[in-house]
């Protein structure tokens, strides 16, 4: 009898207990589901495994090095005063802090200057995609006019006569010698290794707990939802490697449309990486915000009609003051840990 009674007390409590349990455990799967990753996110956001080299020019340290000193180098301009770096500033997000870039003779130039991170990860280079790849990018720079305005010849002229500099080449590119290809070589040897390190989201990518603010989670979910914005930027880079025209008010510039007059790329621009984004305000091809909550702003808005055709996914989003906030704490966690960048001793012999 005592021994039923037992058993019966027991099945009850067994049952109750399994049941409890199985309600703990629920609930801790939905809460998961809310702060943990999903396997696409891990998949679609994660680094890939290497980092994309250039056709015949594989990074090696002597190309790098070399393509670092020559990015440093003021020497490559027309004046000697300026450098890649002048305007592709490390301390600065890898841009310059400035609306627009500001160029030989202080002209204020008419686009951004773009960070080159991750630039080893884009099928495009410039805010119109001219230049496929950051070899021929390279060159551009040097002898535009409103850039860097140095003459060719004479820069290989000037470079021939650096001891430490035919040393340099002979080491990264033994037997090619000192010539326009070998410049826009090393220079995108170097900016390959200008990659973004790690960020808070990517610790949360990888699973480790509280590293993301709940703030910036939900941000997440409304990037890839409600808000839309990974209609174009998308991926590891946040880029979808195209060309939109997102209705920036008074632009005259037409972008993409110049390269490829198709109608709809009219005032269209490559969609920018959103890695360090915190670093490298003011925004966009001319410069027109100056904090991410004034971008969001203009996406809430669904953008603006300009004399260009506006991209089919820009439409109001009606975000509340909360999920606007959501959004830009999302961003904010995707700048990553500060790298330190050694900057090279030039040779001058
Ligand atoms: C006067 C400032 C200035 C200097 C100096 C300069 N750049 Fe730039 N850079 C810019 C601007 C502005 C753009 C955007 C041009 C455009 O879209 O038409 C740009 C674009 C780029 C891009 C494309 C990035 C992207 O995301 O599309 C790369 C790569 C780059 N520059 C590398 C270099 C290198 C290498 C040098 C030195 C040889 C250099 N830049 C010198 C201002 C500068
Ligand atoms: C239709 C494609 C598209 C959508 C949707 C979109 N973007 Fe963009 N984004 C772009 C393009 C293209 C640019 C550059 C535009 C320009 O300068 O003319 C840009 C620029 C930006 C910039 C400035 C980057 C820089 O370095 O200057 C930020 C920040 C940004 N977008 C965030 C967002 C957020 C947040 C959302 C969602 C609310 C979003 N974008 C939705 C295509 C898009």
């Amino acid at each position: 009898m005592k021994q039923t009674v037992f058993y019966r007390n027991g099945l009850a409590k067994m049952t109750a207990m399994i049941l409890v349990s199985a309600i703990i455990v629920l609930g801790a799967i939905s809460a998961s589901a809310a702060n943990a990753p999903s396997k696409e996110d891990t998949r679609d956001f994660l680094r890939p495994m290497e980092i994309p080299q250039g056709k015949g020019n594989i990074g090696t340290p002597e190309r790098v090095m070399l393509g670092k000193s020559l990015f440093f180098d003021p020497r490559l301009s027309g004046s000697n005063f300026i450098s890649c770096a002048t305007c592709h500033h490390p301390g600065l997000g890898w841009s310059d802090g400035q609306p627009t870039a500001v160029g030989h003779g202080m002209d204020v130039l008419a686009r951004a200057t773009p960070t080159i991170l991750n630039t080893a990860y884009q099928r495009f280079q410039t805010w119109d995609g001219r230049e496929r790849t950051l070899e021929k990018q390279a060159l551009g720079p040097i002898i535009d006019g409103g850039e860097m305005s140095q003459d060719m010849d004479s820069l290989l002229i000037e470079l021939k006569a650096i001891n430490g500099y035919v040393e340099m080449f002979e080491a990264a590119y033994p037997g090619e010698g000192i010539v326009a290809k070998t410049i826009g070589k090393a220079l995108a040897a170097f900016e390959r290794t200008v990659v973004s390190s790690e960020s808070a989201f990517d610790r949360w990518l990888k699973g480790v707990d509280g590293v993301m603010s709940e703030s910036a989670q939900r941000g997440f979910g409304l990037f890839k939802g409600k808000a839309n914005c990974i209609a174009c930027h998308d991926g590891f880079n946040f880029s979808d490697n195209g060309f939109h025209n997102i209705g920036l008010k008074n632009v005259k510039d037409m972008g993409r449309y110049k390269i490829k007059p198709v109608k709809v790329l009219k005032g269209a621009f490559k969609t920018p990486t959103l890695r360090d984004i915190t670093l490298t305000a003011p925004y966009m091809h001319n410069g027109a915000y100056t904090t991410l909550e004034e971008v969001v702003d203009h996406y809430n808005a669904g953008g603006f009609k300009n004399a260009g055709t506006l991209d089919p996914n820009m439409k109001p989003l009606n975000l509340s003051k909360k999920e606007r906030q959501d959004v830009v704490e999302f961003m904010k966690s995707l700048t990553g840990d500060p790298v330190e960048v050694t900057v090279p001793i030039l040779p001058v012999k």
